[in-house]
């Protein structure tokens, strides 16, 4: 592109009063691009803290009504559903995740009940259910099961679909998993149930309090290197998201967030599908320690993140600090 150079262009012009930065801004922040991620727990009357996730609690189901209005009192459009099952309930077979009255079902049921018209995903993968925290079934030699995992995840998409789920995101990175739960949904009856795809999930450090949250990290043998994605690697990114969409994935999701904008710019710009970012509880974590340490203002870094995946092509953000986003964008 041709352009005058100085003087005849001065840059500075379009900075020079608000009114102009409004007028020339090429992404804008709305509450509309949030998913609230939310974690719940056993019990009534619960605000369980979570230690490393500042400001972010575990819910009971009684609780979850009051959040639902809370987010739709702030445009937010969808919460995203995270179980913590009761220790008792974990197996090697994971079959609570089966169970149709189990927490996550619950819970659907609860918010769709208070607030049916506000969107609700579920995570599907089986590491809340597990007792080695993985997210799928182990083989004999402790190796997850690739088609027995994904049969399984059939299931406990029908299972959450039958309770209300509006979006199912597997979260597990078996191949082929997208293939086999659009098969379910559609011969159950839930042609309406839509598949937000963890396409490009990395094995990931930024994982740690999430995985508190659901109370998965003491029981984790190993890692995830095995199924979810080596940092190393964007080209591979396409070719996820292009497996998953072929198989009937909606949308796409990259995970984590920042220390992966690159591979989302390249799945929007190679795509051009709704392609939503995760920015992960160890991103959370950060921000929040940095405004702790008097490193940054809190707004300020929250803002400038979220805005920072809009700018790389992202459709929406799944975010800890949605509530508060939406509540600063609102204000
Ligand atoms: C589990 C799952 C994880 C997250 C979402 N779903 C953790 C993992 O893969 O171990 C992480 C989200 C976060 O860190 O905020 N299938």
């Amino acid at each position: 592109m041709s352009q005058p150079s100085f003087p005849a262009l001065r840059m500075r012009r379009g900075r020079s009063a608000p009114w102009i930065r409004d007028l020339l801004a090429e992404h804008r922040l709305h509450p509309s691009d949030l998913i609230w991620p939310l974690f719940i727990c056993e019990g009534r009357g619960c605000d369980e803290p979570i230690g490393s996730l500042p400001g972010v609690s575990r819910w009971s189901v009684d609780r979850l009504a009051a959040k639902a209005r809370e987010a739709r009192d702030l445009g937010i459009p969808c919460l995203a559903l995270f179980p913590n099952t009761p220790a008792a309930l974990r197996s090697d077979d994971a079959s609570e995740a089966l169970n149709p009255d189990n927490l996550i079902c619950r819970a659907i049921r609860a918010i769709k009940d208070a607030v049916p018209e506000i969107g609700v995903l579920t995570d599907v993968a089986l590491d809340p259910y597990t007792e080695h925290g993985h997210d799928g079934l182990l083989d004999e030699h402790g190796c997850v099961a690739n088609d027995d995992t994904s049969a399984m995840l059939v299931d406990q998409a029908l299972v959450q679909a039958a309770a209300g789920a509006d979006i199912v995101a597997p979260s597990d990175m078996m191949d082929g998993r997208v293939g086999v739960i659009r098969a379910g949904l559609e011969s159950g009856g839930y042609c309406d149930v839509a598949i937000m795809a963890y396409a490009a999930k990395y094995a990931s450090a930024f994982y740690g309090p999430f995985r508190d949250a659901v109370g998965s990290s003491g029981l984790l043998k190993g890692d995830k290197r095995a199924y979810q994605m080596d940092p190393a690697n964007a080209a591979e990114a396409l070719r996820e998201v292009a497996l998953d969409l072929a198989e009937g994935a909606d949308m796409v999701m990259v995970k984590p967030g920042l220390p992966y904008l690159d591979v989302l710019a390249a799945v929007k710009r190679e795509f051009g599908v709704p392609t939503f970012a995760y920015a992960v509880s160890g991103e959370y974590a950060m921000i929040e320690a940095a405004a702790a340490a008097g490193a940054g203002d809190r707004d300020a870094l929250i803002l400038e993140t979220l805005l920072a995946f809009k700018r790389a092509g992202a459709t929406g953000v799944l975010t800890y600090h949605a509530p508060d986003a939406a509540r600063l964008i609102g204000g």
